[in-house]
């Protein structure tokens, strides 16, 4: 039996993402790759040290692993790419270019990648966007991730290569640091206020956006991984969700917990960013074709942050 590689290991899903594989195949055939170091606590895997756009160090950490399975997550996110566009298109779109060639060419038999709602802008429908809409993104994170769709959905048709990928929210979660995306500022605040400080929100009070709880994300993901490919109607861009809300009502519902809890607003180049996704997302064909349901509502993802960041209690 061959290996799983994750590449971008070490970022906030990939951290999530090792425990989870590991229960499924066991630690000797998970291989972590990453361009930054490996935590210690991931110290006793096989760790590498990788840059995706390294084609020819990637073909070889593939064989010399008999890698079966790739989990694609090394990207340069949203607001991080708008500050070095250059090297979001050279990760995002040529590394995943040399994943799928390099999968296909090693005859990989599954490759997920995960896109995002930055795929969509002004144009798409604010609200219940279906999978298959109007996408005219204006950053370079959002043209490189419809790219990694287009691309996967290519290696499909054409190659015959099982690209699977679906379109996350915002993720919030405890583990790891979210990675320089537009909706950071969901994870900052729980931080902010168990340690009883006041927060400057980089996005407007008002701005609605999509999000999810990392358990929620990891579950559909291993869905997407574990689900019959007959049953597949879409291959990488399958919408999920699972509630959207605002940075003002994200600031409430802490503060029901928190009652001393404070924001201030003070938009900057990520308000424009936010202002181009939509509010809300229809999840119906990933909860047809392969069972898509979020366990966790606000309320309940609030419970769990504080519990576990500061062991706030309601
Ligand atoms: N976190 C979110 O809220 C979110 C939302 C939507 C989609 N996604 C998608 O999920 C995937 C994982 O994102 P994440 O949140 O873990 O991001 P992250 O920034 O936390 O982690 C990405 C990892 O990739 C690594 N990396 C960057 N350039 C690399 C290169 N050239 N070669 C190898 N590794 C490199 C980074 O060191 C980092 O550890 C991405 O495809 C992203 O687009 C994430």
């Amino acid at each position: 039996m061959g290996t799983t590689l994750i590449t971008g290991a070490y970022g906030q899903v990939g951290q999530e993402l090792i425990p989870i594989l590991t229960r499924k195949f066991g630690m000797d055939r998970v291989v972590l790759a990453d361009i930054v170091k490996a935590p210690e606590k991931f110290s006793k895997y096989s760790n590498h040290n990788l840059d995706v756009t390294d084609r020819e160090k990637l073909e070889k950490l593939m064989s010399d692993h008999d890698v079966e399975y790739i989990f694609h997550l090394a990207a340069i996110l949203s607001a991080s790419g708008e500050k070095n566009p250059g090297k979001a298109f050279l990760t995002n779109a040529i590394g995943t270019h040399n994943i799928l060639e390099a999968a296909r060419e090693l005859s990989v038999k599954r490759v997920m990648i995960p896109s995002t709602i930055g795929v969509f802008s002004r144009e798409t429908p604010r609200r219940n966007v279906p999978v298959n809409t109007v996408m005219k993104p204006r950053t370079m994170y959002g043209i490189t991730k419809v790219t990694g769709e287009m691309l996967g959905n290519y290696y499909f048709q054409k190659f015959g290569l099982d690209v699977r990928g679906l379109r996350f929210p915002g993720l919030i979660s405890y583990t790891a640091p979210p990675g320089g995306g537009t909706t950071d500022y969901s994870v900052e605040m729980f931080h902010y206020a168990v340690r009883r400080e006041k927060y400057s929100c980089y996005i407007a009070r008002d701005t609605v956006l999509p999000m999810m709880y990392m358990p929620d994300a990891m579950g559909a993901m291993m869905a997407l991984f574990d689900a019959d490919l007959q049953r597949l109607r879409f291959h990488s861009d399958y919408n999920i969700s699972a509630f959207s809300f605002s940075p003002a009502e994200l600031e409430a519902a802490i503060r029901k917990r928190i009652p001393d809890f404070t924001v201030t607003y003070a938009p900057d180049y990520r308000q424009e960013i936010a202002e181009e996704w939509p509010e809300t997302i229809d999840s119906s064909e990933a909860a047809r074709d392969w069972g898509f349901r979020a366990e966790y509502s606000m309320d309940s993802m609030v419970d769990d942050m504080l519990l576990n960041l500061g062991g706030v209690r309601r």
